[in-house]
């Protein structure tokens, strides 16, 4: 495996890397794919190695793409419930990060708080991975431009807008990502649903350096013109459930249907980091459609996530 300078490091959220860290992840993903589907589907360069998987929400995608992830390069992950570990019964972020630190390579937690993710990862002496958090979501993010660079061919100066929940942590993640990689997003959401203050800043500073444009805008069917990528995420994130019927009567005038797709570019790809909530956020007709690349977009989870797991774990 290629080395970049990437071993031993966290994977909090994707502003801690440079576009070439990225763009390695990438390339490292894609010779992995091509090797997968040449019938080369072990490549064992973490034998021996373990990792820990924490997770204080459901999940289907990431735990399962982490675990079979980690059988492909020749190691095991470990899957660990917050509920069931001494975690939940008040045993603190930081003695459970020295503890694990002990017995694997690799620690991946999907939390409600971003800040339990920093506290992990300042007391772990292995990589932690950020599995989603409240605020961002970057293995899916950067598995999504994984597949958009699959599908286009490129990344900079496309349009990617996102219609629904502003500050949903996949609108964060792709905003902080297309800044990264010299992209347009848009990100379309009611008023009370912006993208959060930093994270637009950060997302603006990269933005800047990159060639990237960044923007809001309220109205989904403006937005839309001459978009590349639709995306939409859920209405109502894990953990909001008891906002969900402000949130259904906020959101709706937010739906992707054919009718919005319509109105993107005639090539234009829709995509959902799923779950979906058909007939919600998106209509069975666009996600079943000529449109949706969502299954190979959940499928790419795992190509890339070996990618991330065979460059950082030590
Ligand atoms: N997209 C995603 O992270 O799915 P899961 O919640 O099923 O892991
Ligand atoms: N925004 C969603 C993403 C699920 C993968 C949530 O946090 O529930």
């Amino acid at each position: 495996m290629v080395f970049y300078g990437l071993k031993g490091r966290d994977f909090l959220w994707l502003a801690d890397f440079k576009r070439k860290e990225l763009s390695a992840i990438l390339e490292t993903a894609k010779m992995l794919k091509e090797r997968y589907y040449s019938g080369e589907v072990y490549i064992p360069v973490l034998r021996g190695r373990q990792l820990a998987m924490i997770f204080q929400k459901p999940s289907t995608r990431t735990r399962i793409s982490f675990e079979v992830a980690m059988e492909q390069l020749g190691g095991h992950a470990i899957y660990l419930s917050w509920r069931d570990m001494q975690l939940g019964r008040g045993e603190t972020v930081a003695d459970t990060a020295r503890v694990l630190s002990r017995y694997v390579h690799g620690i991946m937690a999907r939390v409600y708080e971003q800040s339990d993710l920093e506290e992990l990862a300042k007391y772990a002496d292995v990589p932690v991975i950020n599995g989603l958090s409240n605020l961002v979501h970057p293995t899916q993010a950067i598995s999504d431009m994984y597949t958009i660079w699959e599908h286009m061919g490129r990344l900079e100066g496309l349009k990617l807008v996102f219609i629904g929940d502003g500050a949903d942590n996949m609108a964060h993640s792709l905003l902080l990502a297309g800044a990264k990689f010299g992209m347009h997003v848009v990100v379309s959401t009611p008023k009370g649903y912006d993208p959060r203050r930093e994270i637009m800043s950060r997302a603006e500073e990269d933005a800047a350096e990159n060639g990237a444009i960044i923007e809001v805008v309220r109205d989904p069917r403006e937005a839309v013109k001459g978009a590349d990528i639709v995306y939409t995420d859920v209405w109502v994130s894990m953990g909001q459930e008891e906002e969900r019927e402000k949130r259904m009567k906020d959101l709706s005038p937010y739906r992707v249907d054919a009718e919005l797709m319509k109105l993107a570019k005639p090539s234009a790809v829709f995509m959902h980091c799923l779950p979906a909530h058909r007939g919600l956020e998106v209509t069975d007709d666009v996600i079943d459609g000529p449109w949706s690349i969502v299954w190979s977009q959940a499928e790419n989870r795992m190509h890339v996530q070996k990618a991330i797991l065979a460059l950082l774990l030590k």
